[in-house]
């Protein structure tokens, strides 16, 4: 992930307020976000379906009431019952990795949450997809067993070194975890303008934004062309 003030700094020297920016590979959207808090227009896109869901929400950030009430919603409507069997097909790792309800209750949102469609589900699998794993030992905000590292290994190896060193998951509520989330993710002012994301292969953009001429070009690793 680019740093913040990274990209900060080569926006301000390099645009002016209202110019639109691109960034072709926006992972986690540092760029987009930077830039329409900054005044500029941002168009953003990514292979990866996270990487477009997260930026999507980040750049697109729906009233945080709406998302408050949504879990809610979301949280009325589940059913442990429903999920137990879903839950006991999956493959080991994930019996190790999370404690069964968090297990249930990841499943049903990920059948329920229309992320493609709607900013509001969009924006809640986002705060689920930053919550997945991460240093459970030091942080509540966590839902998986404490990872070897904070970028996930094979489920083999994750195996291998919870049971070496003893760990168990933790015991988390999804819905809970996500009204922490919320109220984190708004503390600071989301941006006014909204950013136009994609999901799709960069060597298609040119199709998808042949008339859109951009003042920057910003890709990863760093590197920026008029
Ligand atoms: C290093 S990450 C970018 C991180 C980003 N600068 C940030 O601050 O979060 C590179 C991204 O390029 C995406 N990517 C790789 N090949 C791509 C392609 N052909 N078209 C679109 N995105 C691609 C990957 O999915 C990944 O999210």
């Amino acid at each position: 992930m680019f740093p913040e003030a990274f990209v900060e700094t080569w926006i301000d020297r390099l645009t002016k307020p209202g110019s639109l920016i691109l960034d072709p590979f926006c992972g986690r959207g540092t760029t987009p976000f930077q830039a329409l808090l900054m005044g500029r227009n941002a168009i953003a896109s990514d292979i990866n379906p996270v990487a477009y869901c997260i930026t999507k929400a980040k750049t697109n950030a729906p009233a945080p009431k709406t998302v408050r009430f949504r879990v809610t919603v979301l949280e009325k409507g589940y059913s442990r019952r429903s999920w137990e069997p879903k839950r006991r097909q999956l493959p080991e790792f994930f019996h190790h990795a999370y404690r069964m309800d968090t297990l249930r209750q990841l499943l049903y949102l990920r059948e329920q949450l229309d992320w493609k469609n709607n900013d509001v589900d969009c924006m809640i699998a986002a705060l689920i997809l930053g919550s997945l794993h991460g240093e459970t030992e030091k942080s509540s905000s966590y839902l998986s067993n404490q990872m070897p590292r904070t970028i996930s290994t094979k489920p083999a190896y994750s195996i291998r070194f919870w049971e070496k060193h003893g760990y168990t998951a933790p015991e988390r509520d999804v819905f809970e975890l996500l009204r922490g989330r919320i109220t984190f993710r708004y503390e600071s002012e989301p941006p006014c303008l909204r950013g136009n994301v994609l999901r799709t292969d960069m060597r298609e953009l040119p199709s998808t934004t042949a008339r859109v001429c951009w003042d920057r070009l910003i890709e990863s690793p760093a590197r920026m062309t008029p």
